[in-house]
């Protein structure tokens, strides 16, 4: 387990973007995209907003996923064992790197045909709480073509990655810009931020 956190750290250190291959284990990925499935099914899931309590703001012309948190209330086994590995994760990035996290929060993420996420940052302005974003791809059969990248931008350049099953990204919540570029299929993720009191 120490390996893959190392892994997403030292990527992270390198590139300021962490990313790492099987994050999350092919049968918690599979049951997790089950879960977001089967909450999508039963119309659970809700149009996400912009900002925070204060200043919420719906406008599909920025971003037109659809969301649901996590949360251990739901005593789901595999929302649990997610949890359970993010905070062995925090645990680990605290040891280490004095990082000082005290809290995450998670939420499923589907984006369908046509959605996107136009470019932003993830720290909001009127809350410095959300050091580290973190997100996992649950796309088993991803292809060149599918759209949905998640794009970062450095200075006018763009890094684009895929949303393929396993992978995990890592980076900086109040530095980097990013969008997500039209999915012209449906897209799930799970998004979260690791926070500070
Ligand atoms: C976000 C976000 C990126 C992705 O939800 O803030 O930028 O690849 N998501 O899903
Ligand atoms: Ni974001």
């Amino acid at each position: 387990m120490h390996t893959l956190f190392d892994s997403i750290i030292d990527s992270y250190l390198e590139h300021k973007v962490g990313i790492v291959e099987n994050f999350l284990n092919p049968s918690l990925s599979n049951h997790l995209k089950d879960n977001l499935n089967l909450l999508y099914i039963q119309n659970q899931l809700l149009d996400a907003g912009t900002g925070n309590d204060i200043e919420v703001n719906h406008d599909k012309k920025i971003r037109s996923d659809k969301i649901f948190w996590l949360d251990r209330i739901h005593q789901n086994k595999y929302e649990n064992d997610f949890f359970d590995l993010m905070d062995r994760f925090i645990i680990y990035l605290n040891q280490t790197c004095y990082t000082g996290i005290t809290g995450y929060e998670f939420h499923y993420a589907l984006y369908e045909k046509g959605s996107f996420y136009k470019k932003h940052v993830d720290q909001f302005r009127n809350n410095k709480k959300r050091v580290y974003s973190m997100i996992m791809y649950l796309n088993s059969d991803w292809q060149i073509g599918d759209g949905g990248e998640l794009c970062i931008y450095n200075e006018d350049d763009c890094q684009h990655i895929s949303p393929t099953q396993g992978k995990s990204v890592f980076f900086k919540s109040d530095e980097l810009e990013h969008e997500v570029l039209l999915a012209n299929k449906p897209r799930m993720s799970i998004t979260g931020w690791l926070k500070v009191d």
